[in-house]
């Protein structure tokens, strides 16, 4: 692959993933006020706290490879339609429900890291490779801390909508 294209696709694996980030502000925060059980609550503000430091290293990257900040602009604004969509429906969700999508958002970011990560290596992007280190990492960590989560979250909302054993 040419370097242009290769650095091409680095920028399309970047944009997508700080559009990843920008989704995950929004839904950890909405999450964190209207899941019921306290722990998944907690789970949900202090991975908020990290996605924000996700989202400003991956701007970053992208700032680095030239991207102007109207792209930005229209990424975010993407971003944020396609967030308003999904908080609309979240809406009258159960925990247990908002625990899955969290869930499974994580997975897609650890998915979209280690591949960006490989071609960021591949385009002799060290900066990048490492930012992506450095956010699998707390991703893996947020994913796992969910994975503990799931049955206690199961048994909050029979317990919650009156469901005896
Ligand atoms: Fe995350």
């Amino acid at each position: 692959m040419a370097s242009s294209e290769l650095q091409e696709q680095l920028v399309k694996y970047l944009t997508d993933v700080h559009s990843l980030e920008q989704n995950a502000l929004s839904m950890l925060a909405t999450g964190a006020d209207q899941v019921g059980d306290e722990q998944l609550a907690s789970a949900f503000r202090q991975h908020h706290a990290e996605t924000e430091e996700h989202e400003r290293l991956t701007r970053e990257r992208l700032e680095a490879h030239g991207e102007s900040p109207s792209a930005l602009k229209d990424v975010a604004q993407k971003g944020g339609a396609m967030m308003s969509g999904v908080v609309a429906k979240a809406a009258p969700d159960t925990t247990g429900k908002l625990a899955i999508q969290a869930y499974a958002f994580e997975h897609m970011e650890i998915a979209s890291y280690r591949m960006l990560r490989v071609v960021a290596e591949r385009a002799g992007d060290q900066d990048t490779a490492r930012a992506a280190s450095q956010i699998l990492e707390q991703e893996q960590a947020a994913a796992q801390k969910l994975d503990g989560l799931l049955e206690q979250v199961a048994n909050y909302d029979l317990q919650d909508m009156g469901v005896a054993a």
